[in-house]
This record gives structure tokens, C-alpha cells and sequence, in this order.
């Protein structure tokens, strides 16, 4: 069974639902947000993580948002409360791109809203946007069960495959990214094994995706990040595919701390590296990998280990939560509209703005 990471139950006054990842795999715990400053603090914890679920909460964080306001019946008052909370979501993580886009995708609707019906009620708004983050969710259930489909073909009977970080259910609203792409071909009865990488500091790798890998009946085994070259020399592995949290307009991608060596292992041991994502990851305002905002995280992520403190007091740590891995080592994105070999700007462009490849 595939986890549902996240879910809005009731109407405009109801409340956002997500698994409590920061307690797994020891504890399956459901944490409400009933308000927009729970969700956020969910957001900062990691709680709740990976780029499209960041995106999907960023959509529901705006209809939490309203639920306190008074009911003025001004629905320009709500669109100025709307946008104060949109800013404080939107300082909450830096580097997934899907939390900003989901942000000003439910903005604009709203404004649209106003502009068509000035003499709405603020119900009226609320109940839009409602609709809007529930589109957004179930959009992105549909671009990951697509993803899966697009890229099962690269898994082959026998393959090992190595992947990094979560970007599975637990990361989406849906069946996941690269994990997706697992499922299908574990659907369509293929046998292989992945290498889950650990994932320092935070273990996604062996607290999340060993967890739904193992529940869904897939062959998975742990590797600690830094045995993932000795692996490929040894030709346990032959396949990369990890998720991503942005993707440049060139194809220069932005994951997990780690993804970008894996990439240069990748290509020094001429294995396929495989990125998975939807067009929601795609950030087509900034050229290159170069212009990614990174977000450095706490130093006692690292010095400290199960609230344990593991390196002597006073030292400090560097603390990058993710990585850029450059076009030219990715393989092939795949997409929920096709899937893009060898990217760069101009077929990426092509795919995203007619979702075909053809020259
Ligand atoms: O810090 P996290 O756990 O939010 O980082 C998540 C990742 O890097 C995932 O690989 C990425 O968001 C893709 S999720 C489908």
C-alpha cells in the first residue's frame, strides 16, 4: 500500500492532515494543522518535506491562512491577508521551487476572483481558493502516477538501482517521483533491488524511503552515502534516478545534499543518471544552477545524533541542505509530460510549454 502523505479534511474551516515524517519509521503519527503557524513550524522541521508536498502544503497554508481573518465581506482585505501569509510561507524553506509556485498560483487565482466579482463575499473567495489547492493536490497525484509510467521503461529485470534522499510518497501528494517510477515497474512485475542512500544528516534515505520501499514489497537495502562509488565499481549498482526540488531553464537541478557526487560517480563509472520530477520543479526564471538559493540548515543537525552530541563541543558544522547537479551529467528528466534526454534549455522548453520533444 502506498502511504497518503498528506490530506484536507472538511471544507474552508477544516484542516490540513500529514504524516508526522519526522517520527518515522519508529511511530506512524497524523499531525493536524489547524493553523497556518502549526503548518509552518511543520514545514521548518520537516515534518512534512519534499518539494511537491511542499507545494500542495504552500496551497492549503493559504486557505488556513483566511480562517481567522474576520468576516469583513472584503474580499481585498482578504487578498492583502492572503498575501502577508503567502511571505511567511514562502520564508519557511528556499530551495523547492513547487512551495513558491503553489504560493502564487493560489495568489493569482484569488486576485482573478476579485477582479471578476468584486461584489463577491469573502466565502465566496474562500471556497475558490479551497478548490484551487484542492486542484493543486489532485494535480499532483495525477503528474506522479504519469511520472512512474514515463519512466519505467529505464528499469530493466535485475537492475540495482541507487537513490537518494525521499522522493516517494511521502515527498508528494501522490505515489512519489523517482519512487514512482519504482512502483510502476514493480507493478509491471520487474525485479530489482535498490540501494537506498542513508541520507546524512537527516536519514530520508534510511528512515523514509527504506520504509516505503519495504512496505510496498520492493527489494531495498541501505548504503551509507559515502559506499555508493565502492558499490558502482563493483557493478551492484548500474542505474541512478533521484527527485529534485529545482531545475534550472538549462537542466541544472537542485537535490538533496549528496545528489550532486552521486552524478559524478555516476558519469566516471558511465551509469545513467536519471532525474525525476514534475513541471512544477521546473524554474524557468533563472538560467542555470548557479542562481539556486541553498538553504544552510542547523549545525546540530550534524554535531548532534539522535539528540546525542557526537563531535566535541564547540565545533562547529557546514550544513547545506542541498546540492546542484549539473545538466550535462543528467541522462534524461523524467516528467509527467514525456520525458526530456540529454536536457537543456531548448528541450525543455520544447516539452514543458508543448509537452512533445519533436524538433
Ligand atoms: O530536505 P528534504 O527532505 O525536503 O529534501 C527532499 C529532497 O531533496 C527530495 O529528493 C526532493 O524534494 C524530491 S521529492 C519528490
Amino acid at each position: 500500500m502506498i502511504v497518503k502523505a498528506l490530506e484536507w479534511i472538511g471544507g474552508i474551516d477544516g484542516f490540513l492532515e500529514i504524516v508526522d515524517q519526522r517520527k518515522l519509521p519508529a511511530d506512524f503519527v497524523k499531525l493536524k494543522c489547524r493553523d497556518v503557524e502549526t503548518l509552518f513550524e511543520a514545514i521548518k522541521t520537516l515534518a512534512v518535506r519534499g518539494a511537491p508536498a511542499l507545494g500542495v502544503c504552500a496551497a492549503y497554508g493559504l486557505v488556513l491562512s483566511l480562517q481567522k481573518s474576520s468576516d469583513s465581506d472584503d474580499p481585498r482585505r482578504e487578498l492583502e491577508i492572503l498575501s502577508r501569509y503567502a511571505r511567511y510561507l514562502a520564508s519557511s524553506r528556499p530551495t523547492a521551487v513547487n512551495l513558491f509556485w503553489a504560493l502564487e498560483r493560489i495568489q493569482a487565482t484569488a486576485q482573478k476572483f476579485v477582479d471578476d466579482r468584486p461584489d463577491a463575499t469573502t466565502k465566496a473567495l474562500r471556497e475558490t481558493i479551497l478548490a484551487e489547492a484542492n486542484a493543486v493536490c489532485r494535480e499532483d497525484v495525477d503528474m506522479c502516477r504519469r511520472i512512474g509510467e514515463n519512466g519505467e521503461k529505464f528499469i530493466n529485470e535485475g537492475d540495482g538501482i541507487l537513490t537518494h534522499c525521499n522522493a516517494g510518497a511521502l515527498a508528494t501528494a501522490g505515489q512519489g517521483t523517482a519512487l514512482s517510477v519504482l512502483f510502476e515497474a514493480h507493478k509491471n512485475k520487474k525485479k530489482f533491488r535498490v540501494y537506498a542512500c542513508e541520507t546524512r544528516p537527516l536519514l530520508q534515505g534510511a528512515r523514509l524511503t527504506a520504509w516505503e520501499l519495504k512496505q510496498a514489497g520492493i527489494d531495498v537495502t541501505i548504503i551509507c552515502d559515502n559506499m555508493a562509488g565502492w558499490m558502482m565499481k563493483q557493478s551492484k549498482i548500474n542505474t541512478v534516478i533521484t527527485g529534485a526540488d529545482r531545475i534550472a531553464a538549462n537542466g541544472d537541478t537542485a537535490n538533496k545534499i549528496g545528489t550532486y557526487s552521486l552524478s559524478i560517480l555516476a558519469r566516471e563509472h558511465g551509469l545513467p543518471f536519471y532525474i525525476a520530477a514534475p513541471s512544477s520543479t521546473f524554474d524557468l526564471s533563472i538560467k542555470s544552477g548557479k542562481e539556486i538559493l541553498i538553504e544552510q540548515r542547523a549545525a546540530e543537525e550534524i554535531t548532534q545524533f539522535a539528540r546525542t552530541q557526537i563531535a566535541p563541543p564547540g565545533v562547529g558544522a557546514c550544513n547545506p541542505a542541498f546540492d546542484v547537479t549539473e545538466a550535462g551529467d543528467i541522462t534524461a528528466i523524467i516528467t509527467e509530460k514525456g520525458v526530456i534526454e540529454k536536457p537543456d534549455s531548448g528541450s525543455i522548453l520544447r516539452l514543458l510549454n508543448c509537452g512533445t520533444n519533436k524538433q
